[in-house]
């Protein structure tokens, strides 16, 4: 696409369901902040989307678990997910709520629309349904084991470990999330969208030929899905929360959460039009940024959204025919906090709303630092010492020591006045500061457009090294008492740096970029960068204000100490409400006799490819030989499996797992905190004997 003439921007729209902590932050939203501001300081139109999603099971969920109605966990996390996106600096156009009456409108128009063209097949299939709760149970209702990775807490949509999209009949063992029952299988009738067909259309052959764009992430995933084939998705499901299915004979039925939440964009850009009159004035309106191919349109991402937004989303939009699809979707990966994964129920997170208060002043600090760790292309790591480190030696010692020495010098020696000078009089190369600068603004640019926020952030601090250095080395601290002409050409410069800097920290630190800006007593545009001429001999500047401060380590040493109670905790968690140990409600002995056990002996292992989680083994079963799929990569290396004797349940049905038949499964034992170990015989015993 040629330069677009404006820009419509999302960040993923979080579920209503608890504060929002750092993984969400370095996730999508701060760089599509980023992005946003970058966009905006260039003078591009741009329209920043996002807003709550307030349907879906992990809503009922957490009504049920804190007691109170789901209305209520919206409302109540709704406010306080807005307010540290807003204190953080997340500047959004328009925060919207899947709740809203436009959303609700909008997601029923879109499905009707669809439902007239003919698109979805209606098919009436086998769900699960638990007794116990009366209830159907779609998505994360209901939980099992990944077929994909083996990881025992994949929900019925997806799974969370490896980012594969499910459906709950694919899982394994699975379990009702309400009642713990083992569900059963009843017929429904619901509306499905017919994936694979619509994978076929010459529409969808076309726009994924804009994945070979994309970041390598976002392309690996979704051409291995592709490679695989897509099947049919229901988008509408047996539950009491979300959108009404707006046709006959769907009583009791609602859109599929992931149907209507990226509907969500839609209808939070409508009402940003419509309580908006700066758009009327310049005449433009919502359809100008969702329907006219002269607009580009971007999805903010973690992984676990990939499917959603690069594949369901752009066919649901192709089939509606009035809508763009997008022009990228920027993915992240997942952050990890201290090494191991964010976890909310077990408490390892930082939270905004708790940073706020024990950082009052500091968010540009979180920002930088999350930028410089950002999990661009792989999962990534925040630890607090880093944290620090980027405070300490980063922002405090170099950008706002140069910026502290220039105004308080500036002060100092000129009461605030920018000093006259003449850099060719005093030996200066003011051009090769200005080139330098120039470089490091295309360099920006360049990552910028490719979404390398870090790599842009190295480059800006670059300049700011570049500055210090430059005081460094000429001390004009002390060349005042000899050399004045050349001190004033020298602070000249600085300032010069200083105003340049303003602008290029201004997509990551909006913060202190403000407070650079009220020092420098002026603002300055993206196509100022460059310039050794933005700062004038008759202007006076600000008062200096204190940009970062040095974090001690006892503030770290605390911040650790929060996190090892966590552990404590949730190493003492009774047993009972460890979601591993709790037991399952009780079968009887025939139930157990269905179940075939042998000891197996692994003679081959290996890798498979593309596959990071897991094991082809070849086991002798004593009467024949098997081959076994097994997600136990993160755990063993092939070589330690080869010549185990292992436990295999034998009679389980065959299953075709990344195109490799899998004839069976090794007994593990695990736990929730990354332990799992294989379950074998203690004594040498033959292949194919009987486990009873
Ligand atoms: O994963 C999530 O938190 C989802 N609520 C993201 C939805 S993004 C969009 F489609 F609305
Ligand atoms: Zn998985």
């Amino acid at each position: 696409m040629s330069e677009p003439k404006r820009y419509l921007v999302t960040a993923a729209l979080p579920y209503a369901n608890g504060p929002v902590h750092i993984g969400h932050l370095a996730g999508c939203y701060l760089p599509a902040d980023i992005y946003v501001r970058y966009l905006k300081a260039r003078g591009k139109d741009v329209v920043f989307i996002c807003g709550s999603d307030e349907h879906g099971v992990p809503i009922t969920i957490k009504a049920k678990k804190e007691g109170i109605t789901p209305q209520q966990v919206v409302d109540k996390y709704n406010a306080m997910m807005r307010d540290s996106f807003k204190e953080f600096g997340i500047d959004f156009s328009y925060y919207g709520r899947t709740s809203s009456p436009t959303h609700h409108n909008t997601a029923q128009e879109f499905f009707r629309t669809l439902y007239d063209k003919g698109v979805f097949k209606e098919e009436v299939t086998k769900q699960y349904y638990d007794e116990e709760a009366k209830q159907f149970l779609a998505d994360r209702y209901i939980t099992g084991t990944c077929p994909r990775c083996g990881n025992p807490s994949a929900y019925g949509d997806q799974c969370e470990k490896c980012g594969t999209s499910l459906s709950p009949t694919d899982l394994i063992n699975p379990k009702s999330a309400l009642s713990g029952a083992i569900p059963v299988l009843k017929e429904t009738k619901n509306w499905f969208l017919p994936m694979g067909e619509l994978q076929q259309t010459e529409a969808f052959q076309e726009y994924i030929k804009r994945f070979d764009s994309w970041k390598s992430n976002i392309k690996g995933q979704c051409n291995s899905w592709l490679t695989e084939g897509l099947q049919s998705r229901a988008m509408t499901r047996d539950l009491d929360w979300g959108v009404p299915v707006p046709i006959e004979g769907a009583d009791g039925k609602v859109l599929y959460v992931w149907f209507d939440a990226p509907i969500g964009y839609i209808s939070a850009t409508k009402e940003y039009f419509e309580t908006n009159p700066k758009f009327e004035i310049r005449n433009s309106k919502w359809e100008d940024y969702w329907q006219d191919e002269d607009s580009a349109l971007l999805h903010f991402i973690g992984k676990d959204n990939i499917v959603f937004h690069a594949i369901i989303f752009p066919m649901m939009l192709m089939t509606h025919g009035k809508y763009i699809l997008p022009t990228n979707v920027p993915a992240n990966e997942f952050l990890n906090l201290e090494g191991d994964k964010i976890s909310t129920s077990r408490n390892w997170a930082v939270w905004l709303h708790e940073y706020l208060q024990e950082f009052s002043g500091k968010q540009d600090v979180l920002r930088y630092a999350l930028c410089a760790a950002a999990p661009e292309t792989k999962d990534n790591d925040f630890t607090w010492k880093d944290f620090q480190s980027r405070n300490n030696s980063e922002l405090v010692a170099i950008l706002g020591n140069f910026v502290n020495r220039t105004v308080v010098l500036t002060h100092k020696f000129y009461e605030g006045k920018v000093p006259a000078f003449d850099y060719k009089e005093e030996g200066f190369d003011e051009a090769m500061v200005a080139m330098h600068i120039f470089q490091s603004k295309e360099k920006i640019e360049k990552s910028m457009e490719q979404f390398r926020f870090r790599e842009a952030l190295f480059e800006v601090m670059e300049v700011a090294r570049l500055g210090n250095k430059f005081l460094a080395d000429n001390e004009p601290w002390k060349l005042i008492k000899t050399n004045e002409k050349k001190t004033a050409a020298i602070m000249n410069l600085a300032l010069q740096i200083c105003a340049n800097l303003s602008v290029l920290m201004k997509p990551f630190l909006p913060h202190s970029s403000q407070n650079l800006e009220k020092m420098m007593g002026k603002e300055f545009g993206w196509n100022d960068i460059g310039s050794m001429l933005l700062m004038q001999e008759s202007d006076t500047i600000g008062e200096a204000v204190l940009m970062y401060e040095k974090i001690e380590d006892e503030t770290i040493d605390a911040q650790l100490a929060k996190l090892a109670a966590s552990k404590v905790a949730n190493s003492q968690q009774p047993l009972a409400n460890n979601p591993l140990t709790e037991v399952k409600p009780d079968i009887t002995y025939d139930d157990f006799d269905k179940l075939d056990l042998r000891v197996g002996k692994v003679l081959e292992a290996e890798k498979v490819p593309k596959a990071d989680k897991l094991l082809k083994l070849i086991v002798d079963l004593g009467f024949e030989k098997r081959t076994i799929l097994s997600g136990i990569a993160e755990y063993y290396q092939p070589e330690e499996l080869v010549g185990k004797l292992v436990t295999v349940v034998a009679n389980l049905a065959p299953r075709k797992i990344r195109g490799i038949e899998s004839q069976g499964m090794l007994l593990m034992a695990g736990n929730d905190f990354g332990k799992l170990y294989s379950v074998g015989p203690d004594k040498d015993i033959e292949p194919g004997s009987v486990v009873k």
